[in-house]
């Protein structure tokens, strides 16, 4: 089968011939249709999980995907073959990922049937950063009212973020260069948009809200405890960081809550997201549409900075 992978940590991401797998007792094997690209699929390439957990190489790259079963492992009560499934599909312990025509999946892991009318594309783009965002407000206790800023909402995990938020009945702040994707944002429920070009993100804020608002979701900062976001927030506020940016005990001391998310999904949240997608509550804007012979050259791009908005591999 064709695959991206990786022969080392590190090591550019290369088309390869490799072969297929095989699913085993409780497992799927799946005919991928669309892989979906998140930035964890690079960071795990060049060793995210290096030291705890054995990775094998070459190494498929990628985690998200959607396709179709193609067949069922021994002992597979819980799906079909030719049912469309999306889901999680990163097992760098045997080497395989979604970068690839086949992925296998365990039939209690991260992966759920989805609604015919959901496009392939689609569920591809969900599952990683969907279900990140959903985490993210929940984990923060977010309901009618909360004042969130959520840093980075132009991306896979913010966009999702921005809606399930504003789902809830918060006013929502969203981080976005003015112009057509900040009016994309407004229109997924953001109540204020903040140009963080500017890098007056904390002034900006408080100028609106002087006495602080409630929650900070940082998808952006990446240093732990170099967190100048926190200023925005009231007494007692909450912030919370996808890159391991909180520290919590520094915040406790300043009478802020700080976490630090590592997202976990599982078959009810994924089952939960298309429906949510399928209803049109849960908008998933695909901006790049590639075919798998030219993702490495596009990861090379996503890796520098170069490219915006989600992309997904069509296989
Ligand atoms: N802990 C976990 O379990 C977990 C789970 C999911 C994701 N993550 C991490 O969370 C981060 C976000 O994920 P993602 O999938 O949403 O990534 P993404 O799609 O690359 O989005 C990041 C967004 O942040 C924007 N941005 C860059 N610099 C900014 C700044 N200074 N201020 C405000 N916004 C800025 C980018 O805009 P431009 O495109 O215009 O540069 C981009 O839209 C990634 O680093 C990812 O690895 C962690």
């Amino acid at each position: 089968m064709r695959a991206v992978a990786v022969r080392e940590f590190g090591a550019a991401p290369e088309l390869m011939e490799l072969p297929a797998p095989e699913a085993g007792p409780g497992e799927i094997l799946v005919r991928l249709r669309v892989a979906g690209v998140n930035p964890f699929d690079w960071k795990a390439a060049d060793g995210a999980m290096r030291g705890s957990v054995e990775h094998r190489f070459p190494m498929i790259m990628g985690s998200d995907g959607a396709g179709v079963v193609e067949k069922v492992g021994p002992g597979v009560t819980k799906f079909q073959v030719g049912q469309a499934v999306y889901g999680q599909f990163m097992k760098v312990q045997r080497g395989l990922g979604s970068y690839a025509d086949y992925a296998v999946a365990s039939e209690d892991g991260p992966v759920a049937t989805f609604p015919e009318g959901l496009p392939y594309t689609w569920a591809a783009a969900l599952p990683t950063a969907s279900s990140t965002a959903y985490n993210l407000v929940e984990t923060t206790k977010i309901e009618p009212g909360t004042v969130v800023l959520i840093n980075g909402a132009t991306g896979g995990v913010g966009q999702s973020a921005v809606q399930l938020a504003a789902n809830k009945g918060a006013h929502v702040i969203a981080t976005a260069e003015p112009g057509e994707i900040a009016d994309y944002l407004t229109e997924l429920g953001a109540m204020e948009t903040v140009d963080f070009t500017r890098n007056r993100v904390v002034e900006d804020v408080l100028e609106s809200h002087p006495g602080g608002i409630d929650v900070v979701i940082d998808l952006v900062t990446a240093t732990r405890g170099d967190t100048p976001l926190v200023a925005v927030l009231r007494r007692g506020g909450i912030y919370i960081s996808t890159l391991g940016a909180a520290d919590p005990e520094a915040l406790a001391a300043i009478d802020i809550q700080g976490a630090n998310l590592m997202n976990r999904t599982t078959p009810e949240l994924l089952a939960l997201l298309a429906e949510l997608a399928d209803g049109g509550r849960l908008k998933v804007r695909v901006e790049h549409e590639v075919r798998l012979d030219d993702a490495p050259k596009t990861l090379a791009q996503l890796r520098s900075g170069k490219s915006h908005g989600k992309t997904v591999i069509v296989l």
